[in-house]
C-alpha cells in the first residue's frame, strides 16, 4: 500500500508518532492489536513497527518509531527526514503476538517503545471491558511514550522509571504475582527484560503458553544463520534438489537457484518466509514458532533455519 503521512508527533525524547491514512480516505486493512507493519524506506531499507492504535479503527495506523541508538537508516530516516504529505510504501498488518481472548486478565510490561504494540492491547482491552494492568518501565520520565494516553489509567499502570530507581530494577515477581488466575502475560520489550518476565513468570508459576513476547531484534547471542553444516533441500513439487552450503543460508540457497520465497526480516524474527516442511529435520534458529511448532517439524523459517537431518523436502 502507498500510504499518506498525514500526522507526526512528538510522543517522547526519541519516539515519533506515526499517522498512516489511504491516499483517498479509504478504509485500511483490519488489524489485531499487537501486528506491526512493514515500512519500506529509502535504500531499500525495511522496517517492522508495531501498531499502537485501536484495532476499532480502519481510518489510519498509528506508529510509535523509537529512534535506535546505532540507526542503520531506518529510525533515522523516520526521525530526520520524514514529514507530513510524504507518501510510503506500507506492508499489510501482520499479527505475531496478540492477545488471548480468553484470558481472566491482560497483565502488560512494557520496556521503552515496547509500549507501541501493548498500547494497542490495552485499547482493545478497554473496547470490550476486560482487566488488565501495565507495568511500563523507562530509563527516565521524558522518554515514556504515550504517558499522556495513560495518565487517566493511573490505578492500573506502574511507572518504573531507571533514573529515578538508583539501580533497583523492578519487582516482576511481585507484579505477576498479583494476577489472577488465568491471566496472560504480555511483554514487549529490551531483551533482558523479556527474560526476566519469563523468569519471574516461572517462579510464580504462571504458564509457559499464558505469556508472550515480542522481540524488536534478535537475541545478542543469536548463532549466525550461515554457520552449519551443508545440507540438501528437495523441491517436492518440482523435484529439484539444492545444496545449501555451509556458510549460505537456506534462503539465499533457494533465492541464488530461482526460487522466489517472500521475506521481510531475514532475521528469524517476522515468520514471513514460512515454508511447509513436509520431509526432514529442522534446525530451528527462528524467535517466533512455539515450541510445540518446531517439535513438530511442519514448517521452518528459511532465513535462519537449517537441517538436522541431511536432506530436508520443502512443499514448494
Ligand atoms: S524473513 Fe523474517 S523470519 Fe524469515
Amino acid at each position: 500500500m502507498k500510504l499518506l503521512v498525514t500526522r507526526l508527533s512528538q510522543e517522547a525524547q526519541d519516539v515519533l508518532g506515526l499517522e498512516l491514512r489511504a491516499q483517498d480516505g479509504a478504509a485500511l486493512p483490519p488489524f489485531t492489536s499487537g501486528a506491526h507493519v512493514d515500512l519500506l524506506l529509502p535504500g531499500d531499507i525495511r522496517r517492522q513497527y508495531s501498531l499502537a492504535n485501536s484495532p476499532l479503527e480502519r481510518h489510519r495506523y498509528v506508529l510509535g518509531v523509537g529512534l535506535a541508538p546505532a540507526s542503520r537508516g531506518g529510525s533515522a530516516f523516520v526521525h530526520q527526514r520524514l514529514a507530513v504529505g510524504d507518501v510510503l510504501e506500507v506492508g499489510a498488518p501482520r499479527a505475531l503476538f496478540g492477545i488471548d481472548p480468553a484470558a481472566t486478565e491482560h497483565v502488560f510490561v512494557a520496556g521503552g517503545i515496547g509500549i507501541t504494540p501493548i498500547l494497542s492491547m490495552i485499547l482493545w482491552c478497554e473496547a470490550h471491558a476486560r482487566p488488565w494492568k501495565l507495568l511500563y518501565c523507562v530509563r527516565t520520565r521524558a522518554r515514556a511514550a504515550y504517558a499522556w494516553t495513560l495518565a487517566r489509567h493511573h490505578d492500573r499502570v506502574q511507572l518504573h522509571v531507571d533514573q529515578e530507581a538508583a539501580g533497583t530494577p523492578p519487582d516482576l515477581a511481585g507484579w505477576l504475582a498479583g494476577a489472577a488466575p488465568g491471566a496472560h502475560v504480555y511483554c514487549c520489550g529490551p531483551e533482558g527484560l523479556m527474560n526476566a518476565v519469563g523468569a519471574a513468570a516461572g517462579v510464580v508459576g504462571i504458564d509457559k503458553a499464558a505469556t508472550h513476547f515480542e522481540r524488536f531484534a534478535p537475541p545478542e547471542q543469536a548463532t549466525p544463520a550461515a554457520s552449519a553444516g551443508a545440507f540438501t533441500v528437495v523441491l517436492h513439487r518440482s523435484g529439484q534438489r539444492i545444496e545449501v552450503a555451509p556458510r549460505q543460508s537456506l534462503l539465499d540457497a533457494l533465492e541464488d537457484a530461482n526460487v522466489s520465497v517472500p521475506f521481510s526480516c531475514r532475521e528469524g524474527m517476522c515468520r514471513s518466509c514460512e515454508v511447509p516442511l513436509l520431509e526432514g529435520e529442522a534446525e530451528h534458529r527462528d524467535f517466533v514458532l512455539s515450541d510445540e511448532e518446531r517439535d513438530s517439524h511442519t514448517c521452518i523459517l528459511p532465513c535462519v533455519s537449517r537441517a538436522r537431518s541431511a536432506v530436508l523436502v520443502l512443499d514448494l
